[in-house]
């Protein structure tokens, strides 16, 4: 079906002819007059990026987790004015591959710990290069129908997992970010947009949750950051206390948004009793799942994340715990009208793509307009794997941070500092019976860390717990083995005993 008028194909007449390209003496690489390429060339420079890429990921065990540089060491390497002539693809290629890509933290390198790493599996990584290949814009359905439609196959995957009703919508997003902002700002105006909007999190939630308010307008002392207890859950009468003084001194509570995984902890809120909360008070419950939230998809992570089928909006990020190539975001909502009536505009341009009654555009869901087909990256991996294969990776996460949580609690130097929940193991040197002071217990850490940093592959970060340093291991990555683990574990225990012992660090 073409819904576009007759006549619009006269324009292709004049399309130049594509330029052949000449073989360049010196390199044997073709050099182009202007922006296209020979056939034989794509595929010669095409091959030469998946070996590249290939050997990358083989050698990565061999490799440290981390690598980067100093700025002025890149930028002497790197900056320069944009060259008025090319030079061979292949040199560029190179360059990019030796000089500019490795600089980087190895974020699926089996041993990367830090943050939250994960491996995208190949499927996901060609998903990609697909997607640019046909240079799809996702936006309407009218640009994009096929690709329309695979994201509401996703989407609707994704909806079943979480336990939604049928109807629930959403859209792919850049990432968790961006999906609390579409959240926020859904809540923000199916509640009115009222004066003085209050929204309430935990002091564990992520950075980009109270960012993602401010964007959406709401002031800075109008949002809450509710204690959380001592499993690093949001504390339940505490968040009660302070909307109802909210509500005493003319704010507008609109919003809660609860965490399905902390990033330092990997913690999970009182999902249900949030959820019985917000309904009593009249708010909407967004829940940040975008760490912890594919858990889902096993058994125990069901069980872990109860309730989050009861929240308005749920963001998800596929980039993280479901092994996929960064930017696989996701906003679900339970009534997909709050994010069309937030969204949806007129425009006199985009006026033609209006077709049919049952043709959604994701560009009236969210933020962009453009936007790629992120949704290919995950079908293909499902397709080419299955779901049992995503749900025995998934699993692996949980069951290597439960058996590192035993190797900590068994160690006479090492303290656990969290109950693991979804694959995050957060723990600190500190011998028992040794009564070390919290000020010397915090500078063995950060020198423990520095040494983890420098001498040995495995990169892991540390975290703040209710004030106190913590190091901290996420292990989600499909590609770790218990023994990456453990002699992770092992090399912090050899370097605690040694800041110890030389007792740099006690005085
Ligand atoms: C719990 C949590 N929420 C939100 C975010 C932000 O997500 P993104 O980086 O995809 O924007 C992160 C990122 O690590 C996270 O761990």
């Amino acid at each position: 079906m073409k819904p576009l008028v007759d006549g619009c194909d006269e324009d292709r007449a004049s399309s130049p002819d594509l330029m052949e390209g000449e073989p360049d003496a010196g390199t044997g690489a073709h050099v182009t007059e202007d922006l296209q390429m020979p056939r034989e060339h794509m595929l010669d420079l095409g091959q030469k990026v998946l070996d590249l890429v290939v050997q990358r990921i083989e050698s990565l065990p061999g490799k440290n987790a981390w690598e980067g540089e100093f700025r002025q060491v890149l930028e002497e390497q790197l900056m320069e004015d944009a060259p008025e002539e090319g030079r061979p693809a292949l040199d560029v290629i190179e360059q990019v591959a030796n000089e500019v890509l490795p600089w980087a933290t190895r974020l699926d390198h089996p041993r990367c710990f830090a943050f939250v790493p994960s491996s995208p599996t190949w499927p996901g990584i060609l998903a990609d290069f697909m997607a640019a290949g046909h240079h799809i814009n996702q936006c309407t359905w009218l640009v994009a129908s096929g690709p329309s439609q695979l994201e509401l196959v996703v989407l609707d995957w994704f909806r079943q997992w979480i336990g939604y009703p049928e109807g629930a919508g959403g859209l792919f997003t850049s990432g968790g970010s961006a999906a609390s902002v579409d959240a926020f700002f859904a809540a923000r105006e199916s509640a009115g947009h009222p004066e003085r909007a209050t929204v309430y999190m935990s002091d564990q939630s992520h950075s980009a949750l109270p960012r993602a308010a401010r964007v959406v307008g709401i002031r800075r002392e109008c949002i809450r950051m509710v204690p959380s207890d001592e499993f690093f859950r949001m504390d339940m009468d505490a968040l009660a206390r302070a909307v109802a003084s909210d509500r005493d001194s003319g704010l507008a509570p609109i919003v809660v948004a609860a965490n399905a995984g902390t990033a330092s902890t990997g913690s999970v809120d009182r999902l249900e009793e949030l959820a019985d909360f917000c309904a009593v008070e009249g708010l909407w419950l967004h829940v940040d799942a975008a760490y912890g939230g594919f858990a889902v998809v096993t058994e125990q992570g069901k069980r872990r994340l109860r309730g989050i089928e009861r929240a308005d909006s749920v963001g998800l990020d596929a980039h993280k715990w479901f092994f996929q190539p960064y930017e696989a975001g996701c906003l679900l909502v339970k009534d997909e009208n709050t994010l069309k009536d937030a969204f949806t505009m007129g425009t006199d341009v985009l006026q033609d793509t209006i077709w049919g009654a049952n043709h959604p555009n994701f560009s009236d869901l969210g933020l962009q307009l453009s936007r790629s087909v992120r949704a290919l990256k995950v079908w293909m991996s499902v397709q080419t794997f299955g779901m049992a294969a995503f749900r025995r990776a998934v699993a692996k996460g949980m069951e290597l941070s439960g058996r590192a949580e035993t190797y900590v609690r068994e160690s006479p130097i090492l303290e656990a500092m969290n109950v693991v929940t979804l694959g995050i193991v957060c723990f600190r040197i500190n011998p028992a019976d040794d009564g070390l002071d919290e000020a010397v217990l915090d500078k063995v850490n950060r020198t423990v860390l520095a040494r983890m940093f420098w001498d040995d592959p495995a990169f892991m970060s540390s975290t703040t717990l209710h004030g106190v340093f913590a190091l901290r291991m996420c292990i989600i990555n499909h590609t770790t083995t218990w023994d990456d683990v453990r002699e992770t574990l092992e090399a912090v225990e050899r370097f605690g005993n040694e800041t110890l012992t030389k007792g740099d660090a006690l005085v």
